[in-house]
């Protein structure tokens, strides 16, 4: 078909549901602004958008509170009585996985980081106490620390999106792949979603391109799929998929511990969760809805259920989610065989456009809708899903806001706060001033992956003396 019987076509389509107009501009252009349009034209979603447009853009879509939402179930971060044989097999099976190199690690960095004030991708982030090493070179350090320690390459995927692709992979080439081999790392982009006024318009942020945004975290589900991580799993043999998000420094990536109970299990996709600090903590929710493991946001779980307590005062709805997923690549494999729409989560925004005369607004009040999709979502649709609970101290120190609550002051105090206990955990005397680390210490991946690990280095640490710094590697 040439590009004018193209066009003709995208017109007819376009005009069906009322989008025509982002071909306005259309005679204008080159040949070469011309075929771009058209191409990305032809990768929108025409079939659905009159859905989200009536659902999801011109009203908000409330979500619909199921009659019943029970509590999950999951498994302490330590054995009870009676289950340590149980735990001790999943640790060992998980460190098995390992070493036969099964297990990938998996970061979604395509978000923005705009609440952090951060130009530029969010792992490029400083946040380590003394080297003040990135995120991304944190978890560089880490994947090669657990593959040398396992004696297998374990691969890491990175996901990005348009807005921070080229400086990923720039950061990434500067830094020589944090030390990991090049083919050990496999840099991919997830999709997009146009974005949309009130009335339901798709914008045009130029004469020859629609307003998109990332189509969230959900998306990389396809995007797995559609970009060849998959298949680059399959030829390595990798079948479970270590998913975290760039902005926790103190993710455990390959926990044997958790790999084992998500195999033994049979588990599609697992989580960790912590016991959330206060009924509404800006945490998703661990339920049970429909027989199904389902997150509900904090903004979504009506204060009735999350303020409920038990006779003892603790949460009914205590298990928080902090976004660490394992999950298997069969899944993903089956659910992009079969077909599958997560569903539509809508954010208004300040969105930059062009308007009818050619001119770029760039407006100072919400102004349109961004739609995406969740991760998380997909757990309903997993036949198994099991959740091992984890300490926030020691997993869970993400950096999201510039000041206050999980801000980099916060993680850094974590971080140090984290490799302290380990240290005294192993049996080394910590000084400390009113229960608080009284030194700084920094930690590398290359030193210990966990406390066991520094039960063999014990001759390498020198004394700890207050106020001192000690960068451990
Ligand atoms: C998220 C979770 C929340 C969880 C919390 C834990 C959502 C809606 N909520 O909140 O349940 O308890 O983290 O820290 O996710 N990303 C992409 N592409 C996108 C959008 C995001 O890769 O299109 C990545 C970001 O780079 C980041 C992660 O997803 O690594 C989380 O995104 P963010 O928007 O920061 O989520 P939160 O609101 O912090």
């Amino acid at each position: 078909m040439d590009s004018s019987q193209k066009h003709l076509q995208f017109k007819e389509k376009l005009a069906a549901i009322g989008q025509e107009h982002i071909l306005a501009f259309y005679d204008g252009l080159n040949d070469e602004s011309k075929a771009d349009l058209l191409d990305q034209i032809s990768r929108l979603d025409l079939e659905r958008t009159p859905d989200w447009v009536d659902n999801y853009v011109k009203n908000a879509h409330s979500m619909e509170i199921p009659p019943e939402i029970d509590p999950a179930t999951s498994y302490p971060c330590a054995p009870c009585e009676g289950s340590q044989s149980e735990y001790a097999k999943a640790r060992e099976i998980g460190e098995k996985l390992l070493s036969e190199g099964k297990v990938g690690a998996f970061v979604v960095a395509g978000g923005q980081g705009t609440r952090l004030g951060f130009d530029g991708p969010k792992g490029d982030f400083p946040v380590s106490p003394i080297k003040g090493k990135t995120l991304f070179r944190i978890f560089g350090e880490t994947i090669l620390a657990a593959s040398i320690k396992y004696g297998a390459p374990l691969p890491w995927y990175v996901m990005t999106s348009p807005l921070n692709n080229a400086a990923t992979v720039e950061s990434f080439e500067k830094n020589a792949y944090f030390g990991l081999k090049k083919e050990d790392v496999f840099i991919f982009q997830q999709g997009t979603l146009p974005n949309f006024d009130f009335d339901g318009n798709i914008l045009l942020s130029a004469k020859d391109t629609i307003a998109k945004s990332p189509d969230g975290h959900g998306g990389s589900l396809k995007a797995l799929f559609d970009s060849g991580a998959i298949a680059d799993m399959q030829n390595r043999g990798v079948e479970y998929i270590s998913y975290f998000q760039v902005d926790n420094p103190l993710i455990n990536i390959f926990s044997p511990l958790f790999i084992g109970f998500h195999a033994v299990s049979g588990s599609e996709m697992s989580s960790r969760a912590l016991i959330k600090s206060h009924p509404k903590e800006k945490i998703g929710n661990f339920c049970i809805v429909e027989g199904k493991m389902t997150v509900i946001e904090y903004s979504d779980l009506p204060d009735e259920y999350a303020e409920k307590c038990n006779a003892d005062g603790s949460l009914i709805f205590e298990l928080g989610s902090i976004a660490i997923h394992l999950i298997s690549r069969s899944f993903v494999e089956d659910l992009n065989r079969d077909g599958f729409a997560l569903p539509i989560h809508r954010a208004v925004k300040k969105i930059p456009y062009i308007d009818a005369t050619g001119a770029i607004v760039d407006p100072d009040e919400p102004n349109g809708v961004k739609l995406e999709t969740f991760v998380f979502d997909a757990l309903p649709l997993a036949e198994r899903s099991v959740i091992l609970q984890t300490l926030r101290q020691e997993e869970f120190a993400p950096v999201k806001n510039a000041e206050g609550d999980d801000s980099p002051a916060v993680t850094r105090d974590m971080m140090i706060e984290r490799a302290a206990s380990w240290l005294e955990k192993a049996g080394v005397t910590v000084p400390r001033l009113g229960g608080i680390v009284d030194c700084v210490i920094e930690m590398a991946p290359s030193f210990a992956l966990c406390v066991e690990d520094i039960e063999a280095k014990l001759d390498e640490i020198p004394e700890l003396k207050a106020g001192g710094e000690y960068y451990l590697k």
